[in-house]
């Protein structure tokens, strides 16, 4: 189907104060970074007036991203973290839109399901599951990465980590699909299906939580709230808000930076034959695709105060968007940043994790499900032939691919 494509104005045709990133158009057709690039160099803390989202402050640069995100009690993370107002009547709280010290506490109950120990027992049965997706692959034939793998892989993590019926997991894709879904985003749900949709995934995870809060203390999502004091008591939507927070988290992120993935040692083949020839440069190619990537382009937080950056008054009560995306191109903070290189001195300086309190719980889970995932593939691949044009999503919050045709070669 030819979808018509709007156009979209040269960003350096614009006056100054007109301009404004976040148009999903912009996100969808890849226009974007001249955007950013001219809002870093001539006005890195910029006021939006108007527009689809406005009025908002637009961060661009690394440093100041960093500053407000480092400082909490400055810029507040309630009501939402997404640029708009919540667009729904229906937006249960979840721990990543809240303050200390509630949001401290239910994060700590959840934590040590993400924690190195923990990691390396999962490992094993991540890399049994990887390795099941792989080996039924079509040899020779096209087929779109994003679904057979990249959503087949995430959810089968997401299922290891709830420990959730892995026969039942395409709920899980099923239920994060329908949560991101809203009039910016799409997805062709009502409000009130959107809502009942929600309302069984809340009942099936009360099924869950019911089995495992009368069994012993396990290492499961659902166990950990269902035990912790600061989770145990929680009232059934704030239960549903967590779930889907930690369904959501981990879904669109982690399915995106494998697609990317594929797409940026395929664009940039110099780096595939770097990695072939030394494959312990795995975990900073890792590390680079989510830089390069930047799964969630921007987080949002709201002025607690009066506050200056970058010699700007942020007026308290104001929003402002700290747009990832755009810090982590920024080359005074990242030499050449728009270049992948896949052995960069120090791969984890990059902004696509979030800095702070809300610093992504889940990165050392994504980077591991990455790294198994390209261990595996050079051990059955010669290369992934990208053979079409990715499709992206038309979203300023994620960064991702709906299709990404391949034909996989086998070593
Ligand atoms: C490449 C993959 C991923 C990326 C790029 C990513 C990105 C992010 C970002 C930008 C934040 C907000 C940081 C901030 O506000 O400072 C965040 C928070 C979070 N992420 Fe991830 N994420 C990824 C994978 C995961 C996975 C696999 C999980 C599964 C558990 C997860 C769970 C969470 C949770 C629970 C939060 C909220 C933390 C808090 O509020 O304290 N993420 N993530």
């Amino acid at each position: 189907m030819n979808v018509p494509v709007t156009a979209l104005p040269d960003p350096y045709s614009l006056a100054l104060e007109d301009l404004d990133p976040a148009n999903p158009d912009l996100f969808e057709q890849q226009k974007h970074w001249d955007y950013f690039k001219r809002l870093r160099e001539e006005d890195p803390v910029h006021f939006v007036e108007g527009g689809e989202f406005g009025p908002y402050w637009a961060v661009t640069k690394f440093k100041d991203i960093v500053y407000v995100d480092t400082h909490h009690d400055l810029f507040s993370s309630v009501p939402s973290i997404g640029i708009g107002e919540p667009e729904l009547d229906f937006e249960p709280p979840m721990f990543i839109a809240m303050d200390p010290p509630k949001h401290d506490e239910q994060r700590r109950a959840v934590v040590s399901a993400v924690m190195p120990q923990r990691l390396a027992e999962m490992e094993s049965l991540i890399r049994q599951r990887t390795v099941e997706v792989l080996d039924n692959l079509p040899i020779g034939e096209e087929f779109n990465w994003v679904d057979e793998v990249s959503i087949e892989l995430t959810t089968r993590m997401l299922a290891t980590l709830f420990d959730f019926p892995f026969e039942q997991r395409s709920k899980l894709t099923y239920w994060s699909d329908v949560a991101v879904s809203g009039p910016n985003v799409g997805g062709g749900y009502s409000e009130e299906e959107r809502r009942d949709i929600l309302m069984d995934c809340l009942s099936f995870f009360t099924d869950l939580w019911n089995q495992r809060v009368s069994g012993p203390p396990k290492q499961d999502l659902i166990s950990l709230l269902s035990h912790d004091p600061a989770t145990r008591d929680m009232d059934p939507l704030e239960y549903l808000g967590n779930l889907i927070l930690l369904i959501v988290g981990g879904n669109d992120t982690t399915r995106n930076s494998m697609s990317g993935s594929v797409l940026a040692l395929h664009s940039n083949p110099q780096e595939f034959a770097k990695l072939k020839a030394d494959q312990a440069l795995i975990p900073s190619m890792v590390c680079e695709v989510i830089r390069w990537q930047t799964p969630l382009g921007h987080m949002r937080r709201k002025a607690t105060q009066d506050v200056e950056l970058g010699g700007k008054l942020i007026k308290k009560g104001q929003r402002v968007v700290m747009w990832y995306v755009s810090g982590n191109r920024d080359p005074d903070a990242i030499e050449n940043p728009d270049s992948f290189i896949i052995d960069r001195a120090n791969p984890r300086n990059h902004i696509s994790f979030g800095f702070g309190i809300h610093r992504c719980m889940g990165n050392r889970l994504a980077e591991m499900q990455l790294r198994i995932l390209w261990e595996e593939i050079l051990k059955r691949f010669e290369r992934i032939e990208v053979t079409g044009d990715p499709v992206r999503i038309h979203s300023n919050f994620v960064m991702g691919y709906s299709g990404l045709p391949v034909v996989v070669h086998p070593i």
